[in-house]
């Protein structure tokens, strides 16, 4: 939830750490801070409440000079956005320390630190760290041992960087549920939340494993030790995406490049993925068709939009696979009693693979004797795909933007073909298949045909950006598109709204549809179509404005407090994924009209790495 960057070089590490913040700010952008040690051995810190660029307008007026450094991006767990609550934390003049994540024994702690005389001056659970630290490092005068120390005494989910006057050359990092990696430099080396936080210096990495603990040191040495003390050999992976990914080029947002991505990712999605008129099973591995000709039921676990996919899927599962299909979301899952019928399948959904929740949920899997955990993820080398049995990576790129659009749409395209794929091993619906797997190909296409339609779409924000309510309904599988369109609505332009299954209308929400509640349905040409219709005639009778997403082929009139927008005609099977885009345009322009911060939305943070 926080983003932590750190660095030690032999030159100034102020713009490198800066730029890392930038980079993460979708982790978390309440506040920020920067601690360095300067070439007089002191340490020297910055903080700002706000965004990273409140902290780059301190560090214009008061600079930062040294060779290593630690900084980081809030988002706030325990107390308020405030510079005090900012990190880094220090323990006296001589050590620092950032984090990422919670420290569940914090207030144990802090009562027996301030018992010898330790004073606090934050709130957050970190500074009990950064004291711990101290006090073990006076006892040991070792930073790295006292490190190692600390550690065993910390329950909970952590990421640090640490930095300590006696030992200048030395910067500690340590992983326990949430990410962190190591970038390798040439006679430098650094630490981050996140590989992107630093393209800007090197394309190699070393993703650290739960429990690790690493130090480097100036010259570019990096000894990294596993959650028993050992020295580990961990390897180093070149980074896949291009640099270009974490810039918002010619478009004003990060949202609206990752929208216009859309045609370009599915494809990549699709890539090497589809035989004829088949899936090509062994895309999800090797072991895979041995484990997909076993699957009796599946149980898919999610957070957010990832949810929304999985609820998605569930329709395609059930209806081209022929496999009972559960979903839910993960921190619901992960403190249930749950029972596993025989060979049932565990599937995550994830575009960061690094939530709490999904994570946390696919560990107590383990316990539960299913057949095995399948990972659809975005971020190669994350916690979720390593710790997966089997995987099908997204090749969404680098999503910027919290409100998540192309990952979802990759992931949807991803769940279609794992269904297609569990069909094939099992021999339902051959001919279905091959109809389906020509669709895809035109997908891409036909993402482009109603990123075409953009100029229509943002027409009609102006009808909702003086509203303050929405309802979305849709049916079948376009009923967890519609949820999708009203938390892409809510996220970003802070309009409260809700989806309903359309056929529910009448049991509830029709009490709140008069003219000050717009309503957008999702109607493409399938067999709920004329169901769909006569809902639509219930909300005009009580005065509703309605906004139809139509497919291009469905009778529907334009009226008075009714507009159509025609979508090109696509293969019933991927309609839920065409009908997402006009959603997400409708959602961006709204928010743009409103003027709120579309890329980082208040309260949110891109990737929720705490519980
Ligand atoms: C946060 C983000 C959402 C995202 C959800 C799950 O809430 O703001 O956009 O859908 O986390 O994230 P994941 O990385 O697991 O898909």
């Amino acid at each position: 939830m926080c983003g932590i960057v750190g660095a030690v070089a032999a030159r100034n590490v102020q713009g490198i750490l800066l730029e890392g913040l930038k980079r993460l700010e979708y982790r978390g952008y309440d506040s920020a801070g920067m601690a360095v040690i300067s070439p007089q051995g002191q340490l020297d810190r910055r903080r700002a409440v706000g965004k990273v660029a409140a902290l780059e307008e301190c560090l214009e007026e008061a600079p930062l000079s040294g060779e290593l450094g630690i900084a980081h991006t809030r988002w706030a767990t325990h107390g308020k956005p405030s510079e005090r609550n900012a990190h880094p934390h220090q323990s006296g003049e001589s050590l620092a320390v950032v984090h990422n994540g919670i420290i569940e024994n914090f207030e144990s702690l802090k009562s027996e630190l301030e018992g010898q005389g330790y004073v606090f001056t934050s709130e957050t659970d970190t500074e009990v760290v950064a004291h711990l630290l101290a006090r073990e490092v006076d006892r040991q005068a070792d930073l790295f041992e006292g490190v190692r120390r600390v550690l065993a005494s910390l329950d909970g989910a952590y990421a640090l960087g640490v930095a300590h006057c006696s030992e200048p050359e030395t910067l500690i990092g340590a992983r326990q549920g949430s990410p962190l990696v190591v970038g390798v430099g040439i006679e430098e080396a650094f630490l981050a939340s996140d590989p992107l936080a630093l393209l800007q210096v090197t394309d190699r990495f070393i993703y650290l494993e739960e429990g690790d603990l690493v130090r480097l040191r100036q010259g570019g040495s990096i000894e990294i030790f596993d959650i028993n003390g050992k020295p580990v050999e961990r390897p180093v992976k070149i980074f896949e995406h291009g640099d270009g990914a974490a810039s918002k080029g010619d478009y004003r947002h990060f949202m609206l490049k990752e929208i216009y991505e859309q045609p370009a990712v599915i494809a990549k999605t699709l890539e090497g993925r589809l035989a004829q008129s088949s899936v090509l099973v062994n895309s999800f591995g090797t072991e895979a068709e041995a484990l997909f000709s076993r699957v009796k039921q599946i149980h898919i676990i999610a957070c957010g939009t990832s949810y929304h996919a999985g609820m998605t899927a569930r329709y395609w599962l059930e209806k081209y696979a022929g496999i009972p299909t559960q979903v839910e979301v993960a921190s619901e899952f992960r403190y249930r009693q749950v029972v596993v019928p025989e060979n049932t399948l565990f599937v995550t959904l994830s575009q960061s693979g690094e939530t709490a929740d999904t994570l946390a949920a696919l560990r107590f899997s383990r316990e539960l004797g299913y057949l095995g955990a399948l990972a659809i993820c975005n971020v190669p080398g994350s916690s979720l795909v390593r710790e997966s049995d089997l995987t099908l990576m997204t090749h969404a790129g680098p999503e910027i933007g919290v409100a998540s659009t192309k990952a979802f749409t990759t992931q949807l395209t991803a769940l279609m073909l794992l269904a297609l794929a569990l069909g094939k091993v099992r021999g339902v619906n051959e001919g279905r298949q091959a109809e389906i797997v020509a669709a895809l190909r035109e997908l891409p296409r036909m993402v482009s045909r109603v990123l075409a339609l953009d100029s229509e779409i943002e027409a009609l924000s102006t009808a909702f950006a003086e509203k303050h309510h929405a309802l979305f309904l849709g049916r079948g599988a376009h009923f967890p598109i519609a949820m999708e369109g009203a938390l892409k609505l809510k996220e970003i332009s802070y309009i409260h709204a809700e989806a309903y299954p359309a056929g529910e209308l009448k049991h509830g929400p029709l009490a709140l549809v008069d003219n000050e509640m717009p309503v957008i349905a999702v109607a493409p040409n399938d067999e709920l179509l004329e169901k769909l219709k006569s809902n639509l005639q219930e909300v005009r009778a009580r005065g509703g404005e309605l906004f139809v997403f139509a497919d291009e082929n469905v009778h529907l009139k334009e009226g008075e407090g009714i507009r159509v927008l025609r979508l090109p005609h696509i293969d019933e099977a991927l309609a839920p994924i065409l009908y997402t885009l006009p959603l997400q345009l409708l959602s961006y322009h709204v928010a743009v009209l409103k003027g709120t911060d579309v890329d980082q939305p208040r309260n949110l943070a891109k990737s929720v790495t705490v519980e």
